[in-house]
């Protein structure tokens, strides 16, 4: 295993002494060379738990393993092999692109013969090689995010933890990304990664976990989360409030999950509607229901099993 956490509690005080469990009794195995996608809504405790891997922040409860060393007793030679691309920005905006690049690969420490190198490496990984002389607080945003991803990979880590890598970037800048983290899993690197794109989380993902108050609460490849939690079709049905909730409960005593998302109600495991309920729900009643058929999705399995939406 490349990531062993087991029981794992991490609580925060608030000023006014409320006390929460961002990481509560998480329970989580990463296998060598696969990627991990970690999917959760806002506060789940993604950030956290990547955070307790790096002992930027210590458990007060249960043990973690990276890379066979012991978590935050060994975090020194655990950090050393692993690269980390954190959520929040925190390049040195007063030096280049490749100071800090340069930076981090001697506090990595990357020979000095290779370090060139490795420096030329991530410019290209980051697509900044032409802005290698500009000053961090003199790019975009996009491109701060791609220095960031870079930065991370400098010294060619086994292990890379990714917090939501891709966010405020362009599409085709996303698809880059894509290329690069499905190159690494290629090349054998563990990957660790949150996100709240499902979309970025179905292509790269070989297993996903689904985190919701701290924990674990589902996990397995996509295709395997989508067959056992939201069957294999959809039915989506646009219409009047009135008649939505009324679709709703008559998809919920035949024993069928539904979620809601906006203006539509959709109907999962919609392979297994009784035909004679398929012509009720069917029958518009109002005027402008519309029914769409789509294959189930991993945004389907995330809104049914947290309850909430992606963003
Ligand atoms: N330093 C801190 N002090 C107090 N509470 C914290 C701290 N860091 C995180 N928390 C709380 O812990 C919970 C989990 O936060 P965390 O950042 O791990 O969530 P997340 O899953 O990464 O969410 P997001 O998707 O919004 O990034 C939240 O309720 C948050 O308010
Ligand atoms: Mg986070």
């Amino acid at each position: 295993m490349a990531i062993a956490l087991r029981d794992v509690v991490k609580r925060y005080t608030d000023r006014d002494g409320t006390s929460i469990a961002a990481v509560d009794g998480l329970t989580l195995d990463v296998p060598d060379g696969v990627c991990l996608g970690l999917l959760g809504p806002n506060g789940a405790g993604k950030s956290t738990t990547m955070r307790l891997l790096t002992a930027q922040s210590l458990p007060d409860e249960g043990t973690i393993d990276v890379l066979g060393h012991e978590v935050p007793r060994e975090a020194k030679q655990a950090r050393a092999l692993m690269g980390v691309v954190p959520q929040t920005d925190n390049l040195d905006e007063e030096l280049t692109v490749r100071q800090n690049l340069e930076v981090f690969a001697r506090l990595y420490r990357v020979p000095r013969a290779g370090l060139r190198e490795a420096v030329g490496r991530a410019l290209e990984v980051a697509h900044l090689t032409g802005r290698a002389e500009t000053r961090v607080v003199n790019l975009s945003g996009g491109m701060r995010r791609r220095l960031l991803v870079a930065r991370g990979l400098v010294h060619s880590p086994r292990l890379v933890l990714l917090d939501e890598p891709t966010v405020g970037l362009d599409p085709q800048v996303r698809a880059d990304l894509w290329g690069l983290i499905a190159g690494l899993r290629a090349s054998g690197v563990t990957v660790l990664m949150s996100t709240h794109y499902i979309e970025e989380a179905e292509r790269l993902a070989d297993t996903c976990a689904l985190m919701s108050h701290g924990k674990v609460i589902a996990d397995g490849s996509p295709a395997e989360l989508i067959a056992s939690h939201a069957g294999e079709h959809v039915e989506e049905h646009e219409g009047s409030p009135e008649r939505l909730a009324e679709i709703e409960g008559l998809a919920r005593r035949a024993g069928l999950p539904t979620r809601r998302t906006g203006p539509t109600v959709s109907v999962l495991r919609a392979e297994h509607i009784p035909s004679s309920l398929a012509d009720t729900l069917a029958d518009g009643g109002s005027n402008g229901h519309r029914i769409l058929h789509r294959p189930a999705n991993l945004e389907d399995v995330f809104v049914m099993l947290t309850g909430e939406t992606v963003d």
